[in-house]
């Protein structure tokens, strides 16, 4: 029953988190965590190299949920924006969003 209970607090399934500064020690660590338990995860991120290295471990483990890096300045709504679009577009809407973005 408890087993259960938790199983179900941590299924992410159909879910989508965007996480900007996906691409860094914090980011990417919770990113590849919450594709593991279903979350479609959308990896928001300046540094392009990094953000598609994080795709390709998602990818790689083989994890339930769905990566997706865009590249995105959260300091810049243009940008922003842009990054939002395609999220819905291939991802569909956020439901969650964890701020990782700055300076390590
Ligand atoms: N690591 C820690 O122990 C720790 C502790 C307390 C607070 N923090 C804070 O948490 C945040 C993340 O820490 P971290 O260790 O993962 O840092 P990190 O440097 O490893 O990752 C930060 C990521 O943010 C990205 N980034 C920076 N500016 C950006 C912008 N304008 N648009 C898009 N992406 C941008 C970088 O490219 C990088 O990938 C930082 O603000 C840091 O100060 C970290």
């Amino acid at each position: 029953m408890y087993r259960d209970e938790l199983y179900r607090q941590y299924d992410f399934s159909g879910r989508t988190i965007a996480i900007t500064g996906g691409a860094g020690a914090l980011g990417s660590e919770m990113a590849c965590a919450l594709a593991g338990l279903g979350a479609n995860i959308a990896v928001l991120d300046r540094a392009a190299e990094q953000g598609e290295q994080i795709v390709q471990r998602i990818l790689s483990a083989g994890a339930a949920g769905r990566p997706l890096f865009v590249q995105t300045d959260v300091l810049d709504r243009a940008s922003l924006s842009a990054a939002d679009a395609l999220i819905r577009r291939e991802l569909g809407p956020v439901d969650s969003l964890i701020n990782a973005a700055g300076a390590g």
